[in-house]
């Protein structure tokens, strides 16, 4: 490895792009790194112990909860909870937020929103699964419990974001609002390098990501998309190729490097589409931007929509800016 640089180092080389109080972020990454290496230790072993499977319960949006989805919500709420700087959790595994109010959280200033375990229904059958989070300055006065308003901000409103994805290696990629850079993990030192500076989504791809099976749940618009996506067209390189893993972090990972878009729309089975906008879609559009990307619901900006309840379903078009718009206009179009 020729000039390593480390996350930690990274991080506070950079800390002075940082708007607020020196050394806040730094921390508050530090702690997501650490339950980052603590899940990513658990899934590598996962066929090992009896890690495996579902809980038998369901979490609050009625989907099955698997044990590693538990494991991890547990990871990143405790180590959060070990430091200063955040004042509350929101996650996608729990019906409420979470209100951290021991004495070192007295004069904390942030709040977290996670996805802990992206992809669960992955997990056992050994593919890459994640972990997306995204960070907001409080609106309500430090010093009094954190409230619903500090979690229901617009995602234009991030600070950070960033995701973690368990794959053939194990990276993670994180913004601040100057660009998105992401970090490799060596397990066999447990520390994450610098190996990809400065990320760009590029303009165009061929690769469009949807679960197809739900074809005939589709509106017009994205049924509509997928068939341009089939055409012939030699200039625009279509076909275009599909490629859809099923765990959202992964896709949309392989899409930034690649070039390509992921959609997950409405359907008559989920009207709202399923992936959620304070967990999923805000901090990966906040990403998607930061690299030259685009993220959108089909007709406007994802980042430009006020949440109006924590675990609330958006539609969702993000990756390359050329084929978001493509899509975009296939949406108005037939709308
Ligand atoms: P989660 O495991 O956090 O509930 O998220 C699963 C999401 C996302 O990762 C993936 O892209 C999508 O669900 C897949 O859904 P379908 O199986 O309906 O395609
Ligand atoms: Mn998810
Ligand atoms: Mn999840």
């Amino acid at each position: 490895m020729s000039n390593p640089i480390t996350l930690g180092e990274f991080v506070i080389e950079k800390q002075g792009q940082f708007p607020y109080a020196t050394g806040e972020l730094s921390q508050l990454l530090s702690s997501i790194r650490l339950a980052a290496k603590v899940v990513n230790r658990e899934i590598n072993k996962a066929g090992l112990g009896d890690v495996l499977g579902a809980v038998g319960a369901q979490n609050v949006q009625g989907e099955q909860q698997m044990k590693l989805d538990v494991y991890a919500d547990e990871m990143f709420i405790k180590a959060l909870r070990a430091r200063g700087e955040v004042c509350g959790v929101g996650s996608e595994e729990n019906e409420d937020f979470i209100v951290f109010d021991e004495e070192i959280h007295s004069n904390s200033k942030y709040v977290v929103l996670i996805d802990p375990l992206d992809g669960s229904s992955n997990i056992d059958v050994n593919v890459s699964v994640g972990t997306i989070f995204s960070i907001y300055r409080r609106v309500t006065p430090p010093g009094t419990p954190a409230k619903l308003e500090d979690f229901l901000q617009a995602g234009n409103k991030q600070v950070a974001a960033g995701y973690v994805v368990y794959g053939s290696s194990t990276m993670l990629v994180y913004t601040t609002g100057h660009g998105v850079n992401g970090f490799t993990l060596d397990p066999s030192l447990g520390v994450f390098f610098l190996s990809h500076p400065n990320m760009q989504i590029p303009k165009t791809g061929n690769i469009y990501s949807i679960n197809e099976g739900n074809y005939v749940h589709f509106p017009d618009g994205v049924k509509n998309y997928i068939k341009y996506c089939q055409e012939l067209d030699v200039p625009t390189n279509r076909p275009y190729t599909s490629r859809y893993i099923g765990s959202l972090v992964s896709d949309f990972h392989r899409n930034m490097l690649k070039g390509g878009i992921y959609i997950y729309p409405k359907g008559t089975k989920s009207p709202n589409g399923k992936l959620r906008l304070l967990y999923e879609c805000n901090p990966l559009a906040f990403i998607a931007e930061q690299a030259g990307g685009k993220a959108s619901n089909g007709f406007k900006r994802i980042m430009d929509i006020q949440p109006e309840e924590l675990h609330q379903r958006v539609p969702f078009f993000i990756g390359s800016v050329e084929m978001v718009d493509k899509a975009e206009e296939f949406m108005t179009k037939f709308s």
